[in-house]
């Protein structure tokens, strides 16, 4: 008999992995139920080492699917849901919107109303439950890039908030920032997190919503900047730069994120919500110049000899400025911090790929997609 059963949604995507995995390995005494449709941006390679855990289980599910989903919470009495599951990359979005919707929205109400019904129709009703929804600083909007002349990195391995000011002002997006979404991905997670909210207000649900910073580390699915560039210097393939390179994106190991989730699931308060980063902003172009520099030292070559590579083309449209999280409120009511400076994580990184690029190769041609049939034929 477990302690808690707890189905984590995503679970074989890039965050959820993280996720699944701390919370098997720290909590044997829970059990965790991974749900996930296995998309394009799924991989269950990626929780190899976790597979045969007694506390674990995989199930193939669609977000949307809510017949599946309500005889899954009733079969394993699921008491705690995290929910990460998502289309979660902004040019995909911004080709193929519908699927966003779909998936983020419908998905997330369809969880919601499951919950709703299973929770309602027990005796003790809502209490001892919580329904945890992942979302995105991407919500919020843009900000101004006012970083004052002259001040570069490294101040971006500010541990604190007051060395960040110095460099920032006080611009940031805060809890109580407007939600203002540009992006048809950022639409839909703002979409979604109404809706959980709306669960709270109107039927009682336990729930808590994080919006957290771009993630960074190992397992991330080679669409997004840092492990794409880190696989196309590996091959002296081009990088492409959208515009001039000068947006801001505020940047957190994926570890830390995984961490704070673990850390707000347990101790957050019921509907509430909590900004995740760690004062940590880079231009594009700067933070393309470190992974070049990481990646030509550890591969032995010279200094510089991949920047060549660095390839300027056409800007992403509706192409947010900035981003900067102000996680003030986390740090001081529940005492996250996070545990890497800048650098450490992006050596940590690179490593990795360069270390596991078996894994990558089976990513960029297809294969890792058969890993599931072979696995459970
Ligand atoms: P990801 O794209 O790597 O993984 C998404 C996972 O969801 C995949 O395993 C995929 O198979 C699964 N999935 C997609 N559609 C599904 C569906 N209809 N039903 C069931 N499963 C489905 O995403 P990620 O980067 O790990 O992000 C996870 C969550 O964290 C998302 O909700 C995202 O919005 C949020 N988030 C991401 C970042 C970031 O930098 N990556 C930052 C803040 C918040
Ligand atoms: P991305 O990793 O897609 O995350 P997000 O759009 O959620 O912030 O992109 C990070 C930043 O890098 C973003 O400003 C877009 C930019 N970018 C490029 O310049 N070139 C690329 O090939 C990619 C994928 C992103």
């Amino acid at each position: 008999m477990y302690k808690r059963s707890i189905v984590i949604t995503g679970g074989a995507g890039f965050i959820g992995s993280h996720v699944v995995r701390l919370f098997v390995n720290k909590y044997p005494e829970y059990r965790i139920i991974n749900l996930d449709k296995l998309t394009y941006a799924g991989n269950l390679a990626n929780l190899k080492d976790i597979e045969d855990r007694p506390n674990y289980r995989f199930v193939r599910m669609d977000v949307c699917d809510f017949e599946g989903f309500s005889a899954l919470m009733r079969e394993e009495h699921a008491d705690g849901i995290i929910h990460l599951a998502a289309e979660s990359h902004v040019d995909r979005s911004i080709k193929d919107p519908f699927t966003f919707a779909r998936t983020n929205v419908m998905g997330t109400l369809s969880l919601l109303q499951a919950a709703k019904i299973y929770w309602e129709s027990l005796p003790e009703g809502y209490e001892g439950k919580m329904f945890y929804h992942i979302s995105t600083d991407e919500v919020y909007g843009a900000l101004q890039m006012n970083r004052p002349e002259g001040i570069e990195p490294p101040f971006s391995t500010a541990a604190s908030s007051s060395e960040h000011h110095l460099a920032y002002g006080d611009d940031f997006f805060r809890e109580e920032t407007r939600y203002n979404p540009h992006s048809p991905y950022s639409a839909s997670k703002a979409s979604s997190d109404h809706f959980v909210r709306a669960y709270h207000d109107t039927y009682g649900m336990p729930v808590i919503v994080t919006n957290c910073s771009n993630n960074y580390g190992p397992y991330q699915f080679p669409e997004k900047l840092i492990p794409l560039f880190i696989n196309n210097i590996r091959h002296g393939k081009p990088l492409p730069v959208y515009g001039k390179g000068e947006n801001v994106r505020d940047w957190l190991f994926v570890e830390d994120h995984a961490r704070a989730i673990d850390l707000i699931f347990h101790k957050g308060r019921a509907a509430e919500t909590y900004n995740i980063g760690g004062f940590n902003e880079w231009k594009n172009i700067d933070i393309i110049r470190v992974v070049i520099r990481t990646v030509d030292r550890l591969l032995g070559n010279s200094e510089g000899h991949s920047l060549g590579l660095i390839t300027y083309v056409a800007d992403r449209l509706g192409h947010d400025a900035r981003y900067a999280i102000d996680s003030t409120k986390l740090q001081r009511e529940l005492g996250w911090e996070p545990s890497l400076q800048f650098e450490e994580g992006i050596e940590k990184t690179v490593r990795w790929y360069l270390d596991n690029q078996e894994w990558m190769d089976k990513v960029t041609s297809g294969e890792y997609q058969r890993y599931y049939e072979e696995m459970y034929k």
